[in-house]
């Protein structure tokens, strides 16, 4: 698939089978998450790979929206470093993003989980104080593939030269 095949097929999958993620994928997914572009290099990141049950049941259950999470044969939770930069947080988004697409692109789900107490899925992994539990990504082979949810017409959300301005002008010479 190219890039523009995987961001349209790619869902939020909440429903996952039980195989295992085998390590040649999960290195992928690594790979694609430590090559995203971070603020002056910083890389201010770190990752936890969860695969034992008791834990992911233990995350879900701290979570808000998230509790699907208890079934995933493997999460990764996405730490950022506020001390190394100011745009840890975006940075490792970024970066978070990179490592769902690698996922969809090798028919894996994972969902972006937000909510949750932080502080217990912090102490609960054993994440140092000063850094941002930023989400927790549940990984595994879809066991249901919801419809594409709706998105705003691109004629909704895009201005030309200036904020409100509708209609595009002609591409001018520099
Ligand atoms: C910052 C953020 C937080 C989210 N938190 C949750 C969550 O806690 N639980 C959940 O099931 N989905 C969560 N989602 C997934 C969104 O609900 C989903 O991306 C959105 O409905 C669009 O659907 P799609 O991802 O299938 O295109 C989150 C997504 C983002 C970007």
């Amino acid at each position: 698939m190219d890039v523009m095949e995987v961001i349209k097929a790619r869902r939020s999958i909440r429903k996952f089978k039980k195989d295992p993620i085998p390590d040649e994928a999960l290195k992928k997914l690594l790979e694609a998450f430590k090559s995203a572009p971070s603020s002056k290099n910083t890389q201010p990141w770190r990752l936890v790979v969860i695969r034992e049950r008791e834990t992911l049941r233990r995350l879900a259950d701290l979570t808000k929206y998230g509790k699907f999470l208890a079934e995933a044969p493997l999460a990764i939770a996405v730490v950022a470093c506020p001390k190394k930069s100011d745009w840890a947080i975006v940075d490792a988004t970024l970066a978070t993003y990179n490592m769902v697409l690698a996922a969809a692109e090798m028919g894996l789900g994972t969902c972006w989980i937000g909510t949750m107490d932080r502080e217990r899925a912090k102490e609960l992994l054993g994440i140092p104080e000063d850094m941002f539990l930023l989400t927790v990504i549940p990984v595994g082979y879809p066991a249901e593939v919801p419809p594409p949810t709706p998105r705003k017409p691109v004629e909704c959300i895009v201005y030309y030269e200036r904020y409100g301005r509708r209609v595009p002008t002609a591409a001018v010479a520099a």
